[in-house]
């Protein structure tokens, strides 16, 4: 098993960090922490350093001493573009950089299904498709990606890309039983990524065992992933959430949903591939 001293996890304070801080205290503990904002209730294993992702001196005084990098940290949704260019381009940018300089063999990148969003419902992708954001941040995610295929290629770092699909205790609506991924299931791709021997650069769909899933995640298994999470066990809670929510001509018809109809002026016959 990895020394969790020298594992650092970015990101910390947010939704997925605090939702999945319990369960990697158990198999890491002694896990640095790290983020712009403390997380709340720190553990007695965990230890916490601050930095600022925008901050190259911060995040390589973050990342000193590490062997492996879980880079959870990031502008999480669509935003302005200076935002994405700040935390996700740039802040991505100085994580990869410092890692390397540092001597990190191996990081573990949070990418989204919106590097992907534009695909259509009705298609199964696995991993190696051309990119098609629905977004900024989903552009911010493809960057996330090549940045690993490059620090992997020419440096030997080896980078596990997750394209999670959304993390949460149950999916939220009928959308997102084809893309949720259980936080145990998330632990499990992370834990594949620190340790699995075979890693040089990958990239895995973050979803739970779903049986509408729209991914072929069979890299994912071949490297022992054996996902609990079952996505039609919430099925009714998901349809009651969905019946809230008005139809979405464009948001609909694509894996990114709401992220593909945000700012759209295409005709939607000329979206997607
Ligand atoms: N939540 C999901 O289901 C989901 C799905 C796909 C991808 N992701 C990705 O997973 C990661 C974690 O998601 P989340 O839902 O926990 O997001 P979140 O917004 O709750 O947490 C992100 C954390 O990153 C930190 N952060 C942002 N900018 C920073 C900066 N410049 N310097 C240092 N820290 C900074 C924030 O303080 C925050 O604590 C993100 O990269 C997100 O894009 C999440």
């Amino acid at each position: 098993m990895a020394d969790a001293r020298k594992i650092l996890f970015t990101g910390a304070a947010g939704g997925i960090g605090t939702m999945i801080r319990p369960l990697l205290a158990k198999l890491y503990p002694g896990l640095v922490l790290s983020d712009r904002v403390e997380p709340k209730d720190l553990l007695p294993t965990e230890t916490f350093v601050a930095a600022d992702l925008t901050k190259p001196d911060e995040v390589a005084a973050a990342v000193k001493g590490v062997d492996s990098v879980i880079h959870l940290g990031g502008f999480s949704v669509e935003g302005p573009w200076d935002t994405i260019l700040q935390s996700n381009i740039i802040g991505c940018y100085n994580m990869f950089e410092a890692a390397r300089a540092a001597g990190v063999k191996r990081l573990i990148f949070a990418s989204s299904n919106h590097a992907i969003g534009f695909y259509p419902r009705k298609r199964r992708i696995g991993p190696n498709v051309t990119v098609r954001p629905d977004s900024r941040y989903g552009v911010s995610k493809a960057f996330g990606e090549a940045l690993g295929a490059l620090y992997s290629d020419k440096h030997g770092m080896a980078v596990t890309c997750l394209r999670i699909g959304n993390v949460g205790p149950r999916p939220l609506d009928v959308r997102r039983l084809s893309i949720w991924i259980s936080p145990e299931d998330i632990v499990q791709l992370i834990r594949i990524g620190l340790e699995h021997p075979d890693i040089r650069f990958e990239i895995l769909y973050g979803a739970s065992d779903n049986a509408t899933s729209w991914w072929d995640n069979s890299r994912a298994t071949e490297l022992g992933y054996r996902p609990t999470g079952k996505s039609e066990d919430h099925r009714a809670h998901a349809e009651a959430e969905q019946a809230k929510i008005g139809p979405d001509p464009v948001g609909d018809l694509f894996q990114g949903g709401t992220f593909c109809s945000a700012e759209f002026t295409n005709d939607v016959k000329r979206a997607g591939p």
